[in-house]
């Protein structure tokens, strides 16, 4: 890891616009980890890539609202972090389109947003035209900024390698312009279990739990969690690994030692899974008590959060509009009277 480095990373809108525990462990816990020590961090809210999926106007709304509040709970230091919405800052559509020429359609098949897709059975010829130039909108956002680092889970990696990818295409064309960024991944909690044991916990899956919901909200998420399906009574010894309740546990409980006794005696059949999981709600409550509080605090100060997005974009659009000066200067399209000098 470099002394002076710069991180960037995005969230997108899209799905219930909630934040839940996979998003904090994968995403907000490395970012804030880097957020100390960095000299330079920008984070924004992806809406345009959430365009692929949300075609609602109200509920885009509602969405980025959601998240915006939900970040700022959760410390984002905007005197240190420059926060902005990415469609608020025109140049990277702009750089997206330039960078398409670089691309090969090659690459962009391989991604795996698009193949998902395909794989799940939906015709290529039906596959929106934003979902498969996403890993493009995406380099863009990045390189625009040059950032040291990018903050992702597991699930995004591949995108970060495509942004490599076309900023080295982009570099062999027509000199260097564009830092390659790395990667910034927390190997043990990078893809957090959904709520039914099975997939990752996502949005779009309504397999979570959410940190900022109300009380009785995340208790229903949490009573439906998935346990060890061979545990019939509570004298049954159950099985802790693969016990996605358990996994939270570990991962969230600041009580080791509760985690501990927990495990020992659900192993042995001594506690009942409603034990287990009415532990786990006191847990997670404790654990984002401030941040919920500070949710709800923000949440009825709206003008606050609209001249912190207005703060964000105008120093995002300093530096983007530099890099853009720079990509035009270099493929050609310049401001600049020519003088025929070829
Ligand atoms: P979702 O899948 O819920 O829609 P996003 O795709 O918006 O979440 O992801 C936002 C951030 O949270 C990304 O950096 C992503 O890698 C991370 N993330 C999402 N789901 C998980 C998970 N289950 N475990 C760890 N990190 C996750
Ligand atoms: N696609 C990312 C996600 O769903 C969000 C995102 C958009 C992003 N642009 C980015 C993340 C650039 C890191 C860097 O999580």
């Amino acid at each position: 890891m470099k002394n002076n480095y710069s991180i960037l990373t995005g969230i997108t809108p899209s799905g219930s616009g909630e934040v839940h525990i996979g998003n904090y462990l994968g995403a907000v816990v490395p970012f804030l980890e880097l957020q100390k020590n960095a000299d330079k961090i920008y984070f924004f809210i992806a809406d345009l890539h959430a365009l692929t999926t949300v075609q609602n106007k109200l509920e885009l709304q509602r969405n980025v609202e959601n998240l915006v509040l939900s970040y700022l709970a959760f410390g984002i230091d905007t005197k240190k972090v420059v926060f902005y919405r990415q469609s608020d800052i025109t140049e990277h559509t702009e750089l997206q389109s330039i960078l398409n020429n670089v691309t090969p359609l090659a690459l962009i098949k391989r991604a795996h947003a698009y193949k998902d897709k395909l794989q799940k059975g939906t015709d290529p010829e039906d596959i929106n035209m934003g979902l498969f130039s996403y890993p493009i909108l995406m380099a863009a956002d990045i390189l625009l900024y040059g950032p040291d680092y990018v903050p992702v889970g597991d699930d995004q990696k591949q995108h970060i390698e495509i942004a490599r990818d076309v900023a080295g295409f982009f570099n062999k064309t027509y000199g260097e312009t564009f830092v390659l960024p790395d990667i910034y991944n927390i190997k043990e909690s990078a893809r957090l279990v959904g709520t039914e044991g099975k997939r990752k916990m996502s949005k779009s899956l309504n397999n979570y739990i959410a940190v900022f919901a109300d009380e009785k909200i995340i208790r229903k998420q949490i009573m439906s969690c998935y346990t060890d399906p061979n545990r019939k009574k509570v004298t049954d010894p159950g099985s802790v690994e693969g016990n996605p309740v358990f996994t939270y546990h570990r991962l969230l409980n600041d009580n080791k030692d509760e985690v501990a006794d927990l495990e020992k005696r659900y192993t042995t059949g001594t506690v009942s899974d409603m034990e287990v999981k009415e532990k786990l709600i006191f847990a997670i409550l404790t654990k984002f008590k401030k941040e919920r509080a500070l949710y709800n605090e923000l949440k009825s100060n709206p003008e606050k959060i609209k001249d912190i997005l207005r703060e964000g974009a105008e120093k995002a659009r300093v530096q983007a509009a530099k890099k853009m000066m720079e990509v035009r200067e270099r493929i050609g399209i310049t401001n600049k009277y020519s003088e025929f000098h070829y």
